[in-house]
């Protein structure tokens, strides 16, 4: 089997994750319920995962790092924690639903929605965030890189208009986090948005948000806390403020070993393994009669995603025969990117998607490639 679906989530995981999550299965308590060393070892276990992400993305505090199940909760809790009715937001055609349905569930409220434009090779244009900045805008909320094309936000540079102008930045990580360096205070970034499971390399299920110090979200969720258990209200203290009932601690326990295991490759090592990878792949799948390939290739900084049709077969039938002759696994179809999809004219058709992972061979990539050229080949 050749798993290409690693945008989706990464399905092989380092060792150290599985030991990890395993030895937290059989030996670990509710992190902050109790004093017994069952809960101790989770309280532990629970802030050691908390530390290593905030040394990983450069947050000035533990503190500032929030657990959640994924991203989608993460952006939920930063969109309906920070707007209020009459605020005016900017966002991109480039975002995912987890991102644009909590904004249209926001616009219902009372919030004003600017979405930059993207053109058909999906980017948007730098200049288009300052242009639509107005007297009531509260922020820019954007993804560093679109699960479709691969393409990339520059959000340091948005980072500096957000800056300029005294807004706030919420950034969706969900397909950069573990590829590519953040450092959330140099890019200015007042929420961040992550997963665990995909290129963190963790379980699903984990998954969180750095929130700046001083920055108010409400929370979504409010119960228990393990502490003020005699207070009417949650906590107001991060991160308690923002996690309510227990923690995925087993989950979290291997988050930490999987943020470790980063860590001792180098994510530069990684980047470099997938992007050679990737751009592999698209060299000679581009030349492929009948292949088209959606994205940007000009540029050096992409997630590790091709995205292609070929000829016009609907993408699920060209994913069903790379699962069902090849054993090769990709995802087809709308990616919960329909502005996206939009933009680039793929609506009905879909796109087959093939993304990379740590775990992926360049022999690997030959076979597939050499898949698609048959695929091609014997539907001329
Ligand atoms: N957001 C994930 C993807 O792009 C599930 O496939």
């Amino acid at each position: 089997m050749i798993y290409l679906d690693n945008a989706a989530t990464t399905m092989q995981k380092p060792d150290c994750v599985v030991r990890a999550v395993t030895k937290a299965l059989c030996s670990m308590g509710n992190a902050g319920r109790g004093a017994h060393d069952a809960a101790l070892h989770a309280s532990r276990t629970v802030f050691d995962t908390r530390m290593k992400l905030a040394d990983f993305f450069n947050a000035e505090n533990p503190k500032q790092i929030v657990f959640t199940a994924n991203s989608t909760e993460s952006l939920n809790i930063a969109i309906k924690g920070v707007l209020n009715p009459g605020d005016h937001v900017i966002t991109t055609e480039l975002e995912h639903n987890s991102v644009l349905r909590p904004l249209y569930e926001m616009e219902e409220k009372g919030i004003e929605l600017t979405i930059i434009k993207s053109d058909r090779q999906g980017n948007i244009r730098y200049e288009d965030f300052e242009d639509s900045i107005r007297s009531n805008t509260k922020a820019i909320i954007c993804t560093h890189g679109s699960n479709l094309t691969g393409n990339m936000i520059d959000i340091e540079k948005v980072g500096k208009i957000t800056k300029k102008h005294s807004i706030l930045l919420i950034v969706d990580a969900s397909q950069t986090a573990g590829v590519f360096p953040i450092d959330v205070q140099r890019m200015h970034i007042d929420i961040l948005c992550f997963t665990g499971h995909k290129s963190l390399l963790g379980p699903q299920g984990t998954g969180g948000m750095y929130v700046r110090e001083g920055l108010h979200v409400r929370p979504l969720l409010c119960g228990g806390s393990g502490i003020k258990s005699y207070s009417k209200k949650h906590p107001e203290e991060m991160p308690t403020a923002l996690e309510a009932g227990t923690l995925n601690g087993h989950g979290i326990a291997g988050l930490g070993a999987a943020i470790e295991y980063i860590r001792e490759i180098g994510i530069e090592n990684i980047r470099e393994h997938e992007s050679g990878l990737m751009w592999h792949f698209y060299d000679q799948v581009k030349e492929i009669p009948g292949v088209t390939v959606y994205g940007d290739f000009t540029g050096k900084d992409r997630c590790p995603i091709v995205s292609l049709n070929l000829m016009d077969y609907n993408s699920s039938e060209v994913s069903d025969a790379l699962a069902i002759q090849y054993d090769i696994f990709t995802r087809p179809g709308a990616h919960c990117a329909p502005l996206m999809h939009k933009a680039l004219g793929t609506q009905e058709q879909g796109a087959v998607r093939f993304s990379f992972s740590y775990y992926n061979t360049e022999e690997e990539i030959d076979q597939t490639i050499l898949a698609l050229k048959e695929l091609a080949s014997n539907n001329e």
